[in-house]
């Protein structure tokens, strides 16, 4: 059995702010989507990668990406999920994806692993996620605190997020078409009726969002480097 990661990099980092679209900002000397790239490209089970684009994008072709694992690029839509669907649309149903942000290059090979692992007790998928660490409150709409929120149960999602081609794909179309507004692919599983596994991974795999976070990602990875090193 063998992986197809579909890496979402069609987005425009309004909340980054700026010029430049966050996943081609440098890190160490590389673009923030050639470190996420490589991590998929050095797991043995991962066989193809597609990356999705934007059509308006000029920064891909220059990068000149060189992988072992064949990669093909589709071009993205207005909403994140638009972007996922285009790039399961491009593939042959029965696939097993890993769906990853292109914004998160300090995922472990190890976590991919453990995730695919875990298929064993999650048929029909599981998102990597980690645990909230702080207490949790619910708000109303003036600020003020309404409840306590169980912690133990809170879990931040995270990618890769890991299902059937077919199954996620209909899942979308069929949440979208009852308006119900996607932030992750896990929600659409849900709401179609599957249980999805929650994988517990690094809290270091954030997602690159604000202008802040790119060096709070480079520290990051000179901690892993350190780590491997050690
Ligand atoms: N993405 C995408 N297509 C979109 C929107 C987002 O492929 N229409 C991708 C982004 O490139 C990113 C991932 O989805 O790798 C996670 O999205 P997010 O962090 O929200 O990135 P942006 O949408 O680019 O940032 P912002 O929401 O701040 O504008
Ligand atoms: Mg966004």
């Amino acid at each position: 059995i063998s992986f197809t990661a579909v890496i979402p990099a069609a987005g425009i980092g309004q909340r980054m702010q700026s010029k430049q679209a966050k996943q081609y900002m440098q890190l160490q000397g590389k673009s923030v989507l050639e470190h996420t790239l490589a991590v998929f490209d050095t797991h043995p089970l991962v066989s193809e990668i597609i990356v999705v684009v934007s059509p308006n994008d000029v920064e891909f072709e220059k990068m000149a990406v060189q992988l072992s694992t064949p990669l093909k690029t589709v071009l993205g839509g207005d909403e994140r999920y638009d972007s996922v669907l285009a790039g399961l649309k491009s593939l042959p149903s029965h696939r097993w994806v890993l769906i990853h942000d292109a914004a998160r290059p300090c995922l472990r090979t190890s976590d991919i692993t453990r995730l695919i692992d875990s298929l064993e007790h999650f048929k029909h998928g599981a998102i990597l996620a980690s645990k909230v660490r702080d207490t949790m409150k619910r708000g109303d709409f003036e600020a003020r605190i309404e409840t306590t929120v169980e912690r133990n149960q809170l879990w931040h999602a995270q990618t890769p997020q890991l299902f059937k081609s077919e199954l996620l794909t209909e899942a979308i179309e069929s949440a979208l078409a009852a308006g119900i507004g996607l932030t992750d692919e896990a929600q659409a599983m849900e709401f179609a009726g599957y249980a999805v596994g929650l994988v517990e991974g690094h809290d270091d795999n954030l997602k690159i969002t604000r202008p802040n976070d790119l060096a709070l990602a480079q520290f990051y990875l000179d901690n892993q480097l350190g780590n491997k090193h050690a």
